[in-house]
């Protein structure tokens, strides 16, 4: 692989890597070169991701850890640390989303969502900045979505916490591009996983209308995000940083 995406020697973090775009991304990571560490609350989906970054040849560390958790979060800088090596590569995607309506919504999913989404990329944007500055390079992904940028309706607490998300990433750019590290977001449209896939079922009305907007006619898969997310964490995105790269099939082109 040309030097320019290859990864080769370096530690990457994802949150989120039990299932779906976490889990593919964490394998392309280490396709490129990049020993992994696993971040998620479920061991067992955790180990299967851990196989398949060793079937790719690099080291898998599992870290079950809840991204909500400030003290658990400063606990997994230092196991990764020890473990496996210094960071270089954050992917920040661990996230949970809702079909409610506003006037349905109770409070604590209100809360549970933002937790998870927003506050839970700021705490571990927070726990693994320190250690990119003082090395003086990283490179940190947080994982948006179309809604970073624009609304739907039954999206009110997720459109609020990727709109958070990806301005979040832009504002740390600032802070942190002077320390050699580029903070960027990814705005996927609907990738089919887990996250989503009920939904599809029980808002069929609402995915079509998405659907209808792409140029290219078709959801995305895990796939897709995963070349991207290897071209922001490599040497070849170097001065990319404060953007939303959105992998949504045109969906906001039109
Ligand atoms: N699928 C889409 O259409 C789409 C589109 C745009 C953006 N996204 C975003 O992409 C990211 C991944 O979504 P996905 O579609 O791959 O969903 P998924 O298959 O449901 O995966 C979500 C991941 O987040 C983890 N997670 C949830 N709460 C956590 C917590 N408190 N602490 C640590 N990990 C936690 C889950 O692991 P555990 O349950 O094991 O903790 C799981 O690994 C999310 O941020 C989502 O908002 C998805």
């Amino acid at each position: 692989m040309s030097a320019r995406f290859s990864l080769k020697g370096q530690i990457a973090v994802v949150t989120g890597a039990s299932g779906g775009i976490g889990a593919a991304g964490a394998v392309a990571l280490a396709e490129a070169g990049a020993d992994v560490a696993l971040v998620a609350r479920n061991r067992a989906k955790l180990e299967q991701t851990a196989k398949a970054v060793e079937a790719a040849g690099r080291k898998a560390l599992i870290v079950e850890t809840d991204v909500t958790n400030e003290s658990a979060v400063k606990a997994l800088v230092d196991t990764v640390t020890k473990d496996l090596g210094a960071p270089d590569i954050l992917f920040n995607n661990a996230g949970v989303t809702t079909g409610l309506p506003l006037v349905d919504m109770p409070l604590a999913e209100w809360e549970r969502i933002i937790n998870v989404n927003l506050t839970g990329t700021y705490l571990c944007c927070r726990a693994f900045a320190s250690g990119m500055i003082a090395r003086k390079r990283g490179s940190i992904i947080n994982m948006g979505s179309v809604l970073s940028g624009r609304g739907m309706a039954l999206r009110t607490v997720y459109s609020a916490s990727k709109a958070g998300v990806a301005n979040f990433g832009a504002a740390l750019a600032f802070e942190l591009g002077p320390h050699g590290i580029t903070v960027n977001t990814i705005g996927a449209t609907v990738i089919v996983t887990d996250l989503n896939r009920d939904l599809i079922k029980n808002q069929p009305q609402l995915y079509e209308k998405v659907l209808s907007r792409h140029a290219v006619p078709r959801f995305g898969d895990v796939e897709d995000v995963a070349g991207t997310l290897v071209f922001l964490a490599s040497p070849a995105a170097r001065f990319i940083t404060g953007q939303t790269i959105f992998v949504d099939g045109g969906y906001t082109a039109g």
